[in-house]
Parts: C-alpha cells; sequence; structure tokens
C-alpha cells in the first residue's frame, strides 16, 4: 500500500539522517488457479497484490549490505564479499546476492530499511516479495538491467540453492513480472507471461483462514520428488508433458498415491489452460468451476489442503455471488481465494467469514484484493527531496 512507501521512507530519515536515494517495492500475490504445477513446469494463473515488501535505500562506498526490517529486531547484516550461511529472514536477502555474485554481477554495498504489509506463511509469497525487493534495490545500486523474468529465475536460485526450500518459480515470476488489473498465465517451462484479464464485474477475495502452515517444506519437498519419479517412470521430462492415458497406462507400475498425485498435476494444467480461456471470454461462472474443481483435486489427489481451508471454501461457496473458491499457494494453512460478483463482495467476504468463524473458532480475515504491476522502482516521497 501507498502509505508503506512513505512511511519506510520516514524510517530510512529517522534512521540515517537523510533521505534514501532508491525507495522499491515488490508485491506479494495470489494465485487463482494453477497449484503445485510450477515445479513440474506447468501453468499457473497468479496476480500481484497490492500488499507488498517496500525497501528504502542508498548505497555505501563499502561492500557491506546492512538492512532494518521493521518486523525484525535484527538487522539482515553481511558483506557481498564473504558470505557465510546464518538463519533468520536475512538469508532470503543473502541468498539474492549470492545469486547474482553467482551469474558474474558485480554488487554494491547498500543500507536501507523494508517493512511490508504481506501476511508472513499466509501462501501470499511474503518471501518471494522480500526476494524481488532485494534483488530490484541491488540491481539498481549495481547498475544492472532490470529483466523482470530473469529476476524472478535468480530470485528462485536464492530460496532454491541458498535458503535450501524447492519452491517452483511461480511466487517470483508473480513478484516480478504482474501486470496491473490482470492475473498473468505463466508457462513455467517457456516463462512466458501472458497477462489475463478478470472477468468483468468480478473480484477477488482473500480469506485468510488465520491458521499457518507448520513443517511445510518437508512435506513440499516430498511432493515435488514424487512428482518428479513419476516423471521418471513415465519417461517424460516433467509432468506437464503427461497425459491421463500415459499415466492410466502405467498404473501397474505406481503406487496409488504416486497415481493421485500425478493425476493432479495434469488435470490442475488442463484447468488453468481452460480457466485462461473462459477469463477471455469473461465467463466467471466457468472460471468459479475450474476453482473449485481445483480445490477438490488438492484436497483429495494432492492432498495439500487443511480442515480449515476446507471449511473456508465451504462457506464461501455457499454465499450467492460466489463463483468459486480454492486454497492458495503451497497449502496446509493460509488463504483460500475466491472469485465474486463486485457487487456481492463485501456481503460473500463477511458471511463466508461469519460462517467459517462459526463453525472452526478460528479468527479469519477477508478482504478485497487488487491486482498491480510487478517490482518496480518507485520515486522517493517528494516530501523528503
Ligand atoms: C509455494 C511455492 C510455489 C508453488 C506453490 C504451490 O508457493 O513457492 O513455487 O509451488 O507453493 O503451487
Amino acid at each position: 500500500m501507498a502509505d508503506l512507501r512513505v512511511s519506510v521512507t520516514e524510517a530510512f530519515r529517522h534512521r540515517f539522517g537523510a533521505p534514501p536515494v532508491h525507495v522499491v517495492r515488490a508485491p506479494g500475490r495470489v494465485n487463482l488457479i494453477g497449484e503445485h504445477t510450477d515445479y513440474n513446469d506447468g501453468f499457473v494463473m497468479p496476480l500481484a497484490i497490492e500488499q507488498a515488501v517496500w525497501l528504502a535505500v542508498r548505497p555505501r562506498d563499502d561492500d557491506r549490505v546492512v538492512l532494518h526490517s521493521t518486523r525484525a529486531t535484527e538487522p539482515a547484516d553481511f558483506r557481498l564479499g564473504a558470505m557465510e550461511r546464518g538463519d533468520g529472514w536475512g538469508e532470503y536477502a543473502k541468498g539474492v546476492a549470492w545469486a547474482l555474485q553467482a551469474q558474474g554481477h558485480e554488487l554494491r554495498g547498500l543500507e536501507g530499511v523494508l517493512a511490508s504489509d504481506v501476511p508472513e506463511g499466509a501462501g501470499l509469497s511474503s518471501s518471494a516479495a522480500l526476494e524481488l525487493a532485494v534483488a530490484r534495490a541491488l540491481s539498481e545500486g549495481a547498475g544492472l538491467d532490470w529483466d523482470p523474468a530473469d529476476m524472478a529465475r535468480t530470485a528462485q536460485r536464492a530460496e532454491n540453492e541458498w535458503v535450501g526450500v524447492r519452491c517452483g518459480v511461480m511466487d517470483q515470476m508473480a513478484s516480478a513480472c504482474g501486470v496491473a488489473g490482470h492475473a498473468v498465465l505463466l508457462d513455467c517451462r517457456s516463462l512466458a507471461v501472458t497477462p489475463t484479464p478478470l472477468p468483468a464485474w468480478t473480484t477477488v477475495l482473500v480469506l485468510d483462514t488465520g491458521t499457518r502452515r507448520g513443517l511445510v517444506d518437508s512435506a513440499y519437498n516430498a511432493r515435488r520428488e514424487t512428482c518428479e519419479r513419476v516423471a521418471r517412470v513415465l519417461g517424460v521430462p516433467a509432468l506437464r508433458d503427461a497425459t491421463l492415458d500415459g499415466l492410466q497406462a502405467a498404473e501397474d507400475v505406481l503406487m496409488p498415491t504416486q497415481v493421485r498425485r500425478a493425476r493432479h498435476v495434469v488435470t490442475e494444467n488442463a484447468r488453468v489452460l481452460a480457466a485462461a480461456d473462459a477469463m477471455r471470454q469473461g465467463d466467471a461462472a466457468r472460471v468459479g468451476a475450474l476453482m473449485a474443481a481445483s480445490h477438490a483435486s488438492l484436497r483429495d489427489d494432492y492432498e495439500v489442503s487443511s480442515p480449515a481451508l476446507d471449511a473456508f471454501v465451504e462457506a464461501a461457496q455457499a454465499q450467492p455471488g460466489c463463483y468459486g473458491a480454492r486454497m492458495t499457494g503451497a497449502g496446509f494453512g493460509g488463504c483460500v481465494v475466491a472469485l465474486v460478483a463486485s457487487d456481492r463482495a463485501e456481503a460473500v467476504a463477511e458471511a463466508a467469514a461469519l460462517a467459517y468463524r462459526q463453525w472452526t473458532g478460528h479468527a479469519p480475515t477477508a478482504y478485497r484484493v487488487r491486482a498491480v504491476g510487478g517490482a518496480s522502482l518507485e520515486p522517493v516521497p517528494a516530501l523528503f527531496l
């Protein structure tokens, strides 16, 4: 939100006694459809959202990077020339610096302050937003060209190889390549980005279950390994290349769980492409039906939903004006995404949250989100020039 631009700038001036040289923004994302397909070289349909990481910085003359976060007591503090693994939020920043340097880029030190209103652990990509904000600031400081898809890959590499989470490229691509007013159809193999308009008179709601995923990394990595194993058995480079017929033909040599996992990926890819068509035709009801089918597949075949997510999906889908709802992100907790008629948005959010709270006892939040552009360099608020 725009006020973080001002508050992060104020925080910078307070700490360093001068205005920042650059202010950057990198958004979180919500995924409309296409879950657990990205690391199978498949298709996804996220939108970058207003909730974002904001970072106010100035270059340093040495090779130190010092970033203070309004969410943490300890700053990220490291030297570009002597990077060592540690723990905490600073590893994401360090990982990005490491990945950029591993690609041969010469970086400059910088110092600054960051603030974020992307909820953590909610499935809205707070870490990808942090990575892209740091990438944007380091690139600006070093005078590097900003190629969004390239930077998304770099940030993914940071998370895979420095932080140790084997995530796909969706979150980083969404944060880097978001398009205002649009969802983006991403081909996670070619990295082609196709801006896709939301159907007219529809609104996207985020319904936060108030539950946070626990030990999700190991379950996530295990799903990914299963997919890779099935692809090998089927003799295809990735499950993106598999078909339901091919899967059926191999049922004898696969475990039933492996078949279900792969079936989710194959059918989910088809649903994303069908949703993209329906969106182009403005067919909100069809998009909603595909979202509902996506949730059922994630719940039953991929088994990454949770009772809280299922309850909120059900509560949303029972409301008039809700076209469809599903869990969004890695799963096991976090948020539901719903596509609703704009004139019913408030009513659906309120009624679904109430029903969900009554069923589960959890404290939900529900809000509409707006699709915004990807990571950007922002004007330093005039007030401080
Ligand atoms: C997390 C990962 C993404 C993607 C989703 C599931 O958000 O970071 O790469 O795999 O889970 O679709």
